[in-house]
């Protein structure tokens, strides 16, 4: 009898701590009564921003990205800069370069005018990710949801916590594994930058003088470092983009990994995942670009783990009523 409740006990303490780690609090069914249409609502103005530029999809999906991995998925990185803090907008990898505030605007103000104060700015994020993820052909997920907003944000956690594109690729497994995400995750979501486009200030030193060498990067194949540097030539303009997967620059699909195999990864952070001698992120690449099925299975599933990061619930945080500023 003892030895029953001992075992049940023990089953019990188990299995909520393996619920905590997944964490319990967040569920995809979160507004079902607080407000149902939620989803339905935030849909079509995704569709609409991503048919008027493709690219949006690859804007939100970053957006998703960037607030997840500074102090958790808390609507943090939609905040403008105040007097009391610097916010992460203002952060290196985010200044000039991460776009689709307005876009999360619009979704805010239509979420507001069926349901007021309801739905937070960190859960509109995770669902308009989502969406564009479907609108550029890639896989579908149940986003999990319940997030709440943060009241503050800060660009100095963001600059030191973000992965770089000039990290190595110790470095970016390092970041991700600080924010509870393995090395599979680290390759899967990469594999996000099979959309978007970068500008060259994020990858030129490859192509004259990689690690201060006065030489290329000797990963980037030599035809693909001829087109990079038509684009991006020497003293040219910082801010020109290029696509990351040039081959089909809008289409979420598997090519980003096929890229890798023929030394033509945009960022050192993408060509090291395949380049790095012995690294254990060279059999996914390998996996991925034979397998898109397999790819697009492991994105969803590691799109949730990267949702789940130390999201604010219960009595913590706020939900915004409009994305920019706290309440
Ligand atoms: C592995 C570490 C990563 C690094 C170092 C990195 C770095 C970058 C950089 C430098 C850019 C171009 C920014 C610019 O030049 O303006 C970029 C773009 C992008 N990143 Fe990442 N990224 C990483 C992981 C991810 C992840 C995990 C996701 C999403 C799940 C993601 C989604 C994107 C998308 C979609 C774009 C294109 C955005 C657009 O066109 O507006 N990245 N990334």
């Amino acid at each position: 009898m003892e030895l029953t409740f001992a075992a049940c006990f023990l089953t019990f303490l188990i299995s909520f701590l393996c619920v905590k780690k997944t964490n319990a609090q967040l569920t995809p069914l979160y507004y079902q009564t607080s407000c149902p249409t939620a989803e339905a609502i935030i849909r079509p103005v995704v569709q609409q921003a991503v048919q008027r530029d493709p690219r949006m999809a690859a804007s939100l999906l970053r957006l998703h990205f960037h607030d997840c991995f500074v102090n958790g998925c808390d609507g943090s990185v939609l905040l403008d800069d105040t007097s009391t803090f610097t916010g992460e907008k203002s952060a290196g990898p985010n200044l000039n370069s991460l776009r689709g505030f307005e876009v999360i605007d619009n979704i805010k103000a239509a979420v507001e005018k069926s349901c007021n104060s309801v739905v937070s700015c960190a859960d509109i994020l995770a669902i308009a990710a989502r969406d564009a993820v479907v609108l550029a052909g890639g896989p579908s997920w149940t986003p999990m949801l319940g997030r709440r907003d943060s009241r503050t944000a800060s660009a100095s956690t963001a600059n030191t916590v973000m992965p770089a594109p000039n990290d190595t690729l110790g470095i970016i497994i390092s970041k991700f594994r600080a924010v509870g995400l393995s090395v599979q995750d680290c390759v899967t979501l990469s594999g996000a930058h099979t959309i978007g486009r970068a500008r060259c200030s994020s990858f030129s030193a490859r192509l004259y003088n990689f690690g201060n060498t006065g030489n290329p990067d000797p990963a980037i194949n030599p035809f693909y470092l001829n087109t990079l540097r038509g684009i991006c030539p020497r003293g040219g303009n910082a801010n020109a983009v290029t696509s990351l997967d040039q081959r089909t620059p809008d289409r979420f699909d598997n090519s980003y990994f096929t890229n890798l195999r023929i030394n033509e990864g945009l960022l050192q952070s993408d060509q090291e995942l395949f380049s790095t001698t012995g690294a254990s992120t060279t059999a996914l690449v390998n996996l991925y670009s034979n397998n898109q099925i397999v790819f697009f299975q492991n994105f969803q599933n590691s799109m949730i783990n990267m949702g789940n990061i130390k999201p604010l619930t219960g009595n913590n945080g706020e939900i915004r009523t409009n994305c920019r500023k706290v309440n």
